[in-house]
């Protein structure tokens, strides 16, 4: 995108001053690793080229002047940055601002209020990660613009806990994480419960990742996510009974297998079974991945749909129908990404059928579902910067 309109809107809404600096933090898309990173496991997400853009400017008072394109009847969001908490109608603000209330709270200092104008162009509410990429964003310009020392990982813990206590998502890391150390052409192999990453090339030749959004929106999302976390750490809590471990993330199926019975309840078992499962495909997945057998990690991806679909349970019919097709029309893989209930689904498929692979799963789908998808090819980006000369 270019920075002009960005820029025009800056001019219009903020008051006269110094030239504003540039930021921006790109989406996420998950290829495979679901609902490991609350339970200690591996995920394996990529960042996207698109994202969140931002102009921003100190300010000489304690005003935050937040403006966005993407929602201009909420106007300019004027508030005092020694007052700051979580207003409902605030919408998408409440993003920005739980980041500034989090960094104060730890102590790092925000010296003067400041104005912001955002432009994003993840698409609106599809699961790719558009309020992480806001949050990870304003962090970074808060790092430039009051010259905080910080380092990544501090900085993603921070974000992440943004969303957990301002905002009151209870999401794990893995958004926050590879949209602040993503990397063009590289996925990144991240361990939940340490931390440790690995950049992974995403060696593909001839073949292209293509995102199917479903369209349909996401209601119960956030309580049916929360709901998730709970069985499993029901779950954990009965395993730890006999098993000396600390996550779900510890367990290899097998040593699974031989305890799932003191797990009582159906329900729970199939959630910690899906929790156990993914992690260790996803570790399976990714040496694949590496080897260059790209079927492999294809046939990983839709293990981890079925498993999302009949153990965890979040898929529903749209997603489901939309991978039926993909996996009909010969996606290497396929399989819902992000947290479920609606959303997106994440393919594989050779370079040259992507018109007619677009063509029919979109016509199938729309006969199951009534609803249109919208398909987007995937291009893998670097993680959140500073743009323009002046901060490299
Ligand atoms: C959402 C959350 C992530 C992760 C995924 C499911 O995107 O924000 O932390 O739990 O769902 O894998």
């Amino acid at each position: 995108m270019d920075l002009d309109s960005l820029k025009q809107a800056f001019n219009k809404y903020m008051e006269e001053g110094e030239e504003p600096q540039a930021f921006f933090a790109p989406g996420r898309v998950n290829l495979i690793g679901e609902h490991t990173d609350y339970n200690g496991g591996h995920v394996f997400p990529c960042a996207l080229s698109v994202g969140t853009y931002a102009l921003a400017r100190k300010r000489k008072d304690r005003k935050i002047c937040l403006y966005s394109m993407n929602f201009p009847d909420l106007g300019v969001i004027e508030v005092d940055k020694e007052n700051l908490h979580y207003v409902k109608e605030r919408e998408w603000s409440n993003y920005p601002l739980g980041v500034t209330a989090i960094f104060q709270k730890e102590g790092y200092e925000i010296k003067a209020g400041f104005d912001v104008t955002f432009y994003g162009n993840i698409p609106n509410g599809a699961g790719l990660s558009s309020s992480a990429s806001i949050e990870v964003l304003t962090a970074v310009m808060l790092r430039e613009l009051f010259d905080i020392k910080i380092n990544m990982i501090d900085l993603i813990k921070l974000t992440q806990r943004a969303e957990n206590e301002f905002v009151g998502v209870n999401c794990g890391i893995m958004d926050q994480f590879s949209i602040a150390a993503g990397k063009r052409d590289h996925a990144i192999l991240l361990n939940c419960e340490t931390l440790e990453y690995a950049q992974t090339p995403l060696k593909m030749d001839g073949l292209i990742l293509v995102i199917a959004n479903t369209n349909k929106r996401r209601g119960l999302a956030g309580s049916k996510y929360n709901e998730r976390r709970s069985e499993c750490e029901a779950a954990l809590r009965i395993l730890k009974q006999e098993l000396e471990i600390d996550t779900l993330g510890d367990l290899t199926n097998k040593t699974f297998e031989k305890y799932a019975h003191l797990i009582k309840d159906s329900n729970l078992k199939k959630r910690a079974r899906h929790a156990v499962y993914e992690n260790n495909r996803t570790l399976m997945a990714v040496e694949k991945l590496n080897e260059g057998d790209i079927e492999g990690f294809g046939q990983l991806m839709n293990d981890s749909h079925r498993s999302l679909r009949d153990d965890y349970e979040v898929t529903g019919k749209e997603l489901d129908a939309l991978v039926e097709a993909a996996w009909k029309e010969g996606a290497i893989g396929s399989r819902m990404t992000g947290a479920g209930f609606g959303g997106c689904t994440i393919s594989i498929i050779s370079e040259d059928k992507v018109e007619r692979f677009t063509e029919r799963v979109g016509k199938e789908y729309t006969r199951k579902t009534g609803l249109e998808a919208e398909f987007y090819v995937v291009e893998v980006g670097d993680g959140a910067k500073p743009l323009g000369e002046r901060k490299g």
